[in-house]
């Protein structure tokens, strides 16, 4: 079997790739389609940088990527990398992420971001592999709002986004960023007087809140269960304190990890294709 790493060229295939790599997460093929391609169409990923692992003509794992420029700095992001479970621990993980590595640094990307759970370490073992390292700890919170309208005035999310403070470095939290989202969900509250608090979301993912409110309530909250992706765990995030206010719990950790362009610590890629046997799932 040959292995051929080239640019993401079609979501057709990687979809199911995807959702066969990240099984835990339950979502379909479908779901990984209709995210690529909005993707796609937002230009929030790079098709060229992103790679998609071919195994005889069969794409059995994918490496999402993207850039920014922001403040004078072109900064690189690794979003969702799998690998068929049928073909891991053969080198293909490393090879896509190093592909892609090798895309953005070209691209002049000073650094390169990503986010990776903290008790998922075979990926953390990977990316520091190719020299990644930890730059600060995040928090995913939930929320389960109370059933009923929210209280606080419906905005179009660019509103909500132009009120919102920037008190967030990371760049796939920022206004600029978010506002390429065409199915954000706005909200404003309290209904009264100026606007201090925010929420914004998207199915079911809370993309951003901010409030320095103590007094918004969970009657302010859109209904049913929602996670606050990838909080900055810092004491000082005024985020934090609101969220506890609001009865939301930290359901999980994740770790930000960045490389400075051109890691020095690559280990070169290999495929060690020799042990697969049997046929690629189509
Ligand atoms: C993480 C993932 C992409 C790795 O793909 P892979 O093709 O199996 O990885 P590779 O064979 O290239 O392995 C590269 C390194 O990753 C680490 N690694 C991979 N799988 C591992 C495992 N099960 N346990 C421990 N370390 C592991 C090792 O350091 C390995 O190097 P080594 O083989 O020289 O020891 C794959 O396991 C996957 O798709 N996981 C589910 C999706 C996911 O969690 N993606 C990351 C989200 S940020």
């Amino acid at each position: 079997m040959s292995l051929a790493i080239g640019p993401l060229d079609g979501v057709e295939e990687a979809a199911p790739a995807l959702s066969s790599a990240f099984r835990d997460d339950g979502h379909p093929p479908s779901q990984w389609r209709r995210h690529l391609l909005a993707d796609l169409e937002a230009r929030r990923i790079d098709p060229d940088a992103s790679k998609v692992a071919r195994l005889d003509g069969v794409v059995v794992g994918v490496a999402i990527a993207r850039w920014v420029d922001d403040a004078g700095e072109r900064i690189g992001h690794l979003g969702s990398t799998g690998v068929r479970p049928a073909f891991a621990r053969r080198g293909i993980g490393r090879a896509l992420v190093q592909a892609a590595l090798g895309a953005l640094d070209t691209l002049g990307c000073s650094r390169i971001t990503l986010e990776v759970a903290a008790e998922n370490s075979a990926a953390r073992a990977l990316y520091e592999s190719v020299g990644f390292e930890t730059r600060r700890e995040l928090l995913v919170w939930s929320l389960t709002g109370r059933s009923g309208a929210p209280a606080g005035r419906r905005a179009a999310p660019v509103e909500v986004l132009l009120a919102r403070p920037e008190t967030r470095p990371a760049f796939q939290r920022r206004s600029a960023y978010l506002r390429t989202f065409g199915d954000l969900d706005g909200w404003i509250c309290p209904s009264a007087g100026p606007p201090r608090a925010g929420l914004l979301r998207r199915g079911e993912a809370l993309f951003d809140l901010w409030t320095h409110d103590p007094e918004l309530s969970r009657h302010d909250v859109p209904p049913g269960r929602l996670t606050l992706l990838h909080e900055p765990a810092e004491e000082t995030n005024p985020v934090h304190l609101a969220l506890t206010r609001l009865g939301a719990e930290v359901t999980g950790r994740f770790l930000e990890l960045e490389r400075r362009a051109r890691g020095v610590s690559e280990r070169p890629s290999e495929y060690r294709g020799a042990a697969i046997t049997g046929s690629v799932p189509k």
